[in-house]
């Protein structure tokens, strides 16, 4: 068949991005996306089992959209929807949860981890963890079925969602017997090593120690200038500074900066100002086109109408299908 195959990934509107989630992710994904059909849509569905302001979750979703467009997602070449704009998918994963056997969730390792939290804090197993959290792959494998996805391009992270996803679509045609749902694969996102934060360890908003990938060249240089480098460092290939700049550069420019850090030819301070431009020059663009697409929440909102009048009927032939499968 040469059917153009489906590439479909969901974004999650939860906090402001950083350069780890750009490189480690955005970008990745982009590229994915280039050898088929892209699909791209807002996971707020998703958001709502940690989110409950909804000032917060509508912020992110326009933040996340503007975030994607101004990362080079063209809405012209790809589908770019929000998840809740299609009933259908929260109709799939009802009709998903009947034929889902409790262990899969149980096992999942979103839920999981949660789990092992409480019980290493010594609370309930259960405590803080509801339905939308347990039952999220059910959520997740409605999102890829819904449009019959071919390639789901994930991080490591999330393969085991997508490994359900398959589950769940061979069970559904095992029991109603005929191929009513694609088997969807996951493609591991260029494996990129996290990229550290500005004390070391993996840049996260957890740790509070991210670089935002949006935002203005007085807020890079403040933080550029505040990461610690510890004189003791002997190899310069440890410290944050370099090992930010890495994450950013090219192979020969970082090469080169570590070449003169051990030689002595250049101090922090410089590989600092170089780390600065290297963010500035990467990301610069960047943030201007970001925030003018925070500056004209109406266009996104057409985009969203554009997406959401191409997959609809998608996802509505697929509900079919499978209504008429199951017998309703
Ligand atoms: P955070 O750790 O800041 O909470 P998330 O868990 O929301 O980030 O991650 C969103 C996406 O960004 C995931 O696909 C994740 O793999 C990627 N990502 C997050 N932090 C990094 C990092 N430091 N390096 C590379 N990729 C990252
Ligand atoms: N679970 C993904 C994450 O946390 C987001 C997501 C939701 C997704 N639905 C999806 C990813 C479908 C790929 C396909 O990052």
């Amino acid at each position: 068949m040469d059917k153009k195959e489906v590439v479909l990934t969901g974004i999650k509107p939860t906090g402001d991005l950083h350069i780890g989630n750009y490189l480690g992710a955005i970008e990745p994904s982009l590229e994915a996306a280039k050898v088929g059909g892209g699909y791209f849509f807002v996971a707020d569905l998703h958001a709502l089992n940690q989110e409950n302001s909804p000032q917060k979750l509508s912020r992110h979703v326009w933040s996340v959209a503007a975030a994607w467009l101004a990362s080079g997602l063209d809405p012209d070449k790809h589908v770019f929807y929000r998840q809740s704009d299609i009933g259908e998918i929260a109709e799939l994963s009802v009709i998903l949860s009947a034929i889902t056997p409790k262990r899969l969730m149980n096992n999942a390792h979103a839920y999981k981890a949660f789990g092992d939290r409480n019980a290493r804090r010594g609370k309930d197993p259960d405590s803080g963890i509801n339905m939308g959290l347990y039952t999220y792959p059910i959520l997740m494998a409605a999102d890829i079925l819904a449009v019959q996805a071919d390639i789901v391009p994930v991080g490591k992270d999330q393969i085991q969602h997508v490994e359900i996803a398959r589950d769940l679509a061979g069970r559904f045609n095992r029991i109603y017997k005929g191929q009513y749902l694609t088997l969807p694969n996951y493609v591991l996102a260029r494996e990129v090593s996290a990229v550290r934060g500005t004390d070391g360890q993996k840049m996260s908003k957890s740790y509070d120690n991210t670089i935002p990938l949006f935002t203005t060249p007085e807020v890079w240089e403040k933080i550029v200038k505040k990461i610690v480098t510890d004189t003791k460092v002997s190899q310069p290939e440890d410290s944050a500074v370099f090992e930010i700049f890495q994450s950013i550069a090219s192979k020969k420019e970082s090469a080169e900066l570590l070449a003169d850090l051990r030689s002595g030819k250049i101090r922090w301070g410089e590989a600092k100002e170089k780390l600065y431009n290297a963010i500035k020059d990467r990301f610069g663009r960047m943030s201007e086109d970001y925030f003018s697409w925070m500056d004209s929440p109406e266009k996104i909102r057409d985009i969203f109408e554009k997406g959401k009048a191409e997959v609809k009927p998608i996802a509505q032939k697929t509900l079919n299908t499978v209504k008429k499968a199951t017998g309703l």
